[in-house]
């Protein structure tokens, strides 16, 4: 039986050139070097210039996926940017990103769902994509976190960064079986019992102001491991694959500890976790397409290869795509 799957055709990423330091982060705020690679394992961060904003980061990424897939921006007919820091309120970023590609057919819309956003983004892309609705879709995760900061707030401004990552994912027939290349799985999840525990102060309907972001980051954490985890043990179940059969696993890159929880919880060897915290700090929803393009840059993927993505994020929103490279 013939089925239309998802393939992911390409990534591509753009990080800001202004890149902050946790020195840097301590002549700012009541903080040290230890302290922050202790608790979270990031060392640095990039953050945007004033001028540069998230459609440019996101356009930038798009760009470079487009190239290396030799896709002509002309041939995408979907874009879909997930972002919490829109360039405007409306029109969405994607639109703007569409205009700066050239493209005038299809949609382009944003969604919102702060870290998980690029869990999110799929799931939609690979439902439109199955349905005929589209048939080459840009996914993009753009972020310019730096922006909804409070840099007085020494408990959150050390651990976010800005950045963008993008797929090519394009329909094509596969077979029908759990051997196809493409999405063979996408769950998302969310909870807003928990709205309180991570969001910004602010909002055009609430303040008429941007607002800046607050977390409860101990409570945000004891949620994080157990809500990833199961929803990962879903995918599996529900495809059938050991946590050992995953070739590589791109988790939303928010705190190493984090990471290092669910891989003991399932079973996975650490060397099969894609890390960039290290260098990009948190991205929200840029994270996981930027930790697949420094993957796809290392040589990491190869065809055939079975990636898992998760995330977990303000709201709460939460979810994992498992797909054939
Ligand atoms: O991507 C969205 C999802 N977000 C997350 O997944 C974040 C999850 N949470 C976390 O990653 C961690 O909870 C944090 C890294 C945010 C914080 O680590 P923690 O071990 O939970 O620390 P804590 O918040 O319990 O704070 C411990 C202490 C406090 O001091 P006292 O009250 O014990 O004297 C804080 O004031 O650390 C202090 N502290 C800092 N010290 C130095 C908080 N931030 C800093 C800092 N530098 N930057």
């Amino acid at each position: 039986m013939t089925v239309i799957r998802s393939v992911v055709r390409s990534v591509g990423a753009a990080l800001p050139k202004r890149r902050m330091t946790n020195a840097d982060m301590a002549a700012l705020v009541d903080t040290t070097d230890d302290w922050i690679v202790e608790r979270t394992g990031i060392r640095a961060r990039h953050i945007a210039a004033d001028n540069e904003l998230t459609s440019d980061l996101g356009a930038a990424a798009a760009k470079q996926a487009l190239v290396r897939a030799g896709v002509d921006p002309l041939d995408i007919d979907l874009i879909i940017c997930a972002t919490s820091t829109p360039d405007r309120t409306f029109p969405a970023t994607a639109v703007r990103i569409q205009h700066m590609l050239g493209v005038s057919k299809g949609a382009a819309f944003d969604i919102q769902a702060v870290c998980s956003g690029f869990v999110y983004a799929m799931t939609i892309a690979d439902s439109l994509l199955r349905s005929g609705q589209a048939t080459r879709a840009l996914v993009i995760g753009a972020e310019t976190f730096s922006r909804i900061l409070d840099w007085t707030d020494r408990s959150t401004c050390v651990l976010f960064g800005d950045g963008a990552g993008a797929v090519v994912l394009e329909a094509m027939p596969q077979h029908g079986g759990l051997s196809d290349r493409g999405v063979l799985s996408a769950k998302i999840r969310s909870d807003g019992r928990y709205e309180d525990l991570l969001y910004v102060d602010g909002g055009p309907g609430s303040t008429k102001t941007v607002g800046h972001l607050r977390m409860n980051g101990r409570e945000v954490f004891r949620h994080a491991v157990q809500k990833i985890s199961g929803v990962m043990e879903e995918t599996l179940v529900a495809t059938g694959f050991a946590a050992d059969e995953i070739d590589l696993y791109i988790p939303h890159q928010a705190n190493r500890r984090i990471l290092d929880g669910v891989a003991r919880k399932l079973g996975v060897s650490p060397d099969k976790i894609v890390m960039t915290l290290d260098q990009h700090g948190n991205t929200s929803a840029a994270s996981i397409p930027l930790a697949l393009n420094v993957a796809f840059e290392q040589h990491r993927i190869h065809e055939g290869n079975l990636i898992m993505m998760e995330a977990m994020g303000g709201g709460f929103t939460w979810g994992a795509v498992l797909l054939r490279w």
